[in-house]
């Protein structure tokens, strides 16, 4: 079931959604060569904490941590661990706050140290198809046109867009309908509605979309090996265009 949220729901989400942007936005600075993804993990805890909000993603179908670190070819899902980056990795940073039990969800993107020229030219086509997906969330458009918008862009630029992991709704758990491709045909899917909240979360590739699991059961990395981009927002379908709630300052 789709649930449309008033006005006071999207605005407690935002609440949520500040409190996620203002940490991706320290780990900026915190993200650099010789730190591990268990420093990260840890580090978001606190902060999550020092905001008076949770980390949803803990315990969630078991998962341990209350981030995901994703590292080069890691697609999603990545265990934080104690391993050092190191300068040229590329890693995503994934996490989901509880703030009075509203939920906002946003995945990020790091370089670690200077990016190389072809990792900054995947981070920017990455960034830019989220975009490009929400500036076709608004009402009437179907969930297609939002995939469809990612799809062209990203194959134009020579990249590919994963298939297995996918935008979703959220509120009042994290994973709601409905299902949001980041691939697929215009005018096709459900209509967007006023008070829908949805995450755009494409996961881009250097090489092929097709991922393969680890062991571990969460993890998905690339079957050839290339690396793999994320940018995700959660954001509202109001009748002003899309409402983006995690918005970090700067971007
Ligand atoms: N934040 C992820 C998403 O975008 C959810 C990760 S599931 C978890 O949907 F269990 F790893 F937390
Ligand atoms: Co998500």
């Amino acid at each position: 079931m789709i649930t449309l949220k008033s006005p006071r729901e999207i605005d407690a989400m935002d609440k949520a959604g500040d409190v996620l942007a203002a940490i991706h936005e320290a780990l900026r600075d915190f993200i650099k060569p010789g730190i591990t993804g268990t420093d990260i993990d840890q580090y978001v805890e606190k902060l999550i904490a020092e905001h008076g909000a949770t980390a949803e993603q803990k315990g969630y179908q078991g998962y341990e941590y209350a981030t995901c670190v994703s590292v080069n070819d890691e697609i999603c899902h990545g265990f934080p661990r104690n391993e050092t980056l190191k300068k040229g990795d590329l890693i995503t940073v994934d996490m989901v706050i509880n703030l009075n039990g509203a939920l906002a969800d946003s995945a990020w993107s790091y370089s670690v140290g200077e990016p190389s020229d072809d990792i900054q030219t995947l981070m920017a086509v990455t960034k830019e198809a989220l975009y490009k997906g929400i500036e076709q969330a608004k009402i009437g458009n179907r969930i297609g046109d939002i995939g469809h918008a990612i799809q062209t862009y990203v194959e134009g630029k020579g990249f590919s867009v994963v298939r297995e992991f996918i935008g979703h709704g959220i509120g009042p758990t994290l994973h709601e309908a409905p299902s949001v491709p980041h691939y697929g045909e215009p005018n096709k899917g459900i209509r967007l509605k006023e008070g829908m909240v949805i995450t755009i979360e494409p996961m881009v590739n250097t090489g092929t979309w097709r991922s393969k699991m680890d062991a571990n059961g969460w993890t998905a990395r690339t079957q050839d090996g290339g690396l793999s981009c994320q940018y995700e927002h959660t954001l509202a379908i109001t009748k002003d265009g899309p409402r983006i709630l995690t918005q970090q300052t700067g971007e």
